[in-house]
């Protein structure tokens, strides 16, 4: 039985969870898929950093086309982030056939249609499950369980770095900058963590959340952004006095063809279900016009967790490609072709 090749594209927070759980897991998902799964070469920067995990040395590249030309390769995992050279890289791979699971909200809130459409058109999957809200199966959920309600609301907190700092400043009366310089040394933050702090990380998942909930498409541009660098230690220290919390808030919400997203600090009444969400949890709160409320909780940011969510998508890409194209057992989440509301 043929083993399924994997090249890795970043060794990075997920990129060493991603080894480890193919490894830790590989019985369980030689039962999942039917064979083994191996990664075969490991796209890096520096060849001479120390690594989290056990790499022999000879996986390791610095040059893209020994993973996105290598005709054995069979699925290519993104998580090296980054915009413009990685859109390239998928591009690249999709091209040459291979499938690929990313993790990257920057790229699929930005160039997700774009990306889908040369999937499609290559007969490849494209996955994105860890792209929002790390560990939480989430757009699985809305693409899958919801499939057939009609979603009008999402709320939420989809970014583990803000959350974790608000989390300490509130319960242990710490610092913005001490806060954060720990939430980077965690892993929880972006390489520039600017895009967590100031909204940009959430508006990117709140995007990626109201196109498929809403399956409407969804400019990033039109998200209203206001991110934490502003609030002070002060602020929350007066609202808790009040019974309030602050937490970094994502909202879509729509009426009829009108959208509105937004991300903001906000201050929730302690009894709210998301004002108990702590440190790098993320909860998303959905409203479907037949099911109600459901609210979706779990680890937002981090190594394992992301990286769970990266190999069950992996998961489900051999599971197709084992089966061929016409016995797809799952299906990539795909944004809406057309710009109008579904609901007429
Ligand atoms: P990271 O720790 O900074 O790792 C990035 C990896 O990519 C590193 O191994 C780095 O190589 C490699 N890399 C970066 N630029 C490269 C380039 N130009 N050429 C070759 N290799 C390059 O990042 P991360 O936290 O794992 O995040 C990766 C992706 O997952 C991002 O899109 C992020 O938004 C997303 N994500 C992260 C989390 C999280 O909790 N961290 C959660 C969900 C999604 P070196 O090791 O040699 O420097
Ligand atoms: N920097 C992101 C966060 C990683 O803190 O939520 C998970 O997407």
């Amino acid at each position: 039985m043929k083993a399924i090749s994997i090249g890795l594209l970043g060794l990075g927070t997920v990129g060493s969870g991603v080894v480890q759980i193919i490894k830790k897991h590989q019985d369980k998902l030689m039962h999942q898929v039917g064979c083994p799964v191996v990664i075969k070469k490991v796209l890096v920067k520096d060849l001479n950093k120390e690594r989290a995990v056990e790499i022999e040395e000879e996986q390791l590249t610095t040059n893209p086309d020994d993973i996105l030309l290598d005709k054995e390769i069979d699925v290519v995992i993104e998580v090296i982030g980054g915009i413009d050279a990685t859109k390239d890289y998928l591009i690249t791979a999709l091209r040459n056939g291979k499938h690929v699971v990313t993790a990257n909200k920057d790229l699929m809130a930005l160039h997700g249609t774009e990306l889908l459409t040369v999937a499609s058109e290559y007969g490849c999957d494209l996955f994105y499950e860890a792209s929002v809200a790390g560990g939480i199966p989430i757009l699985r959920s809305l693409v899958d369980g919801l499939a057939s309600d009609r979603i009008t609301q999402l709320m939420g907190i989809v970014n583990g770095t803000t959350n974790y700092i608000l989390t300490k400043m509130s319960n242990e009366g710490r610092s913005y900058d001490e806060v954060l310089k720990e939430a980077q040394e965690l892993g929880f933050a972006e390489a520039d963590p600017t895009a967590d702090v100031e909204g940009l990380d959430a508006a990117r998942k709140m995007t990626i959340l109201a196109t498929l909930g809403f399956s409407m498409h969804i400019d990033l541009e039109d998200v209203k952004v206001i991110g934490i660098s502003n609030v002070t230690e002060e602020d929350i220290r007066y609202g808790k006095q009040l019974g309030y919390t602050m937490k970094l808030i994502g909202h879509a919400h729509r009426e009829g063809e009108k959208v509105e997203v937004s991300v903001a600090p906000t201050f929730l009444p302690n009894n709210h279900p998301l004002a108990s969400v702590q440190n790098e949890y993320n909860a998303v709160y959905v409203y479907g016009e037949a099911v109600g409320e459901t609210m979706f909780y779990g680890p937002g940011a981090g190594s394992l967790p992301t990286a769970t969510a990266v190999v069950s998508d992996l998961v489900n890409v051999i599971k197709n490609l084992r089966l061929g194209v016409n016995g797809k057992s799952s299906v990539t989440p795909q944004y809406p072709k057309r710009l109008k509301d579904d609901s007429e």
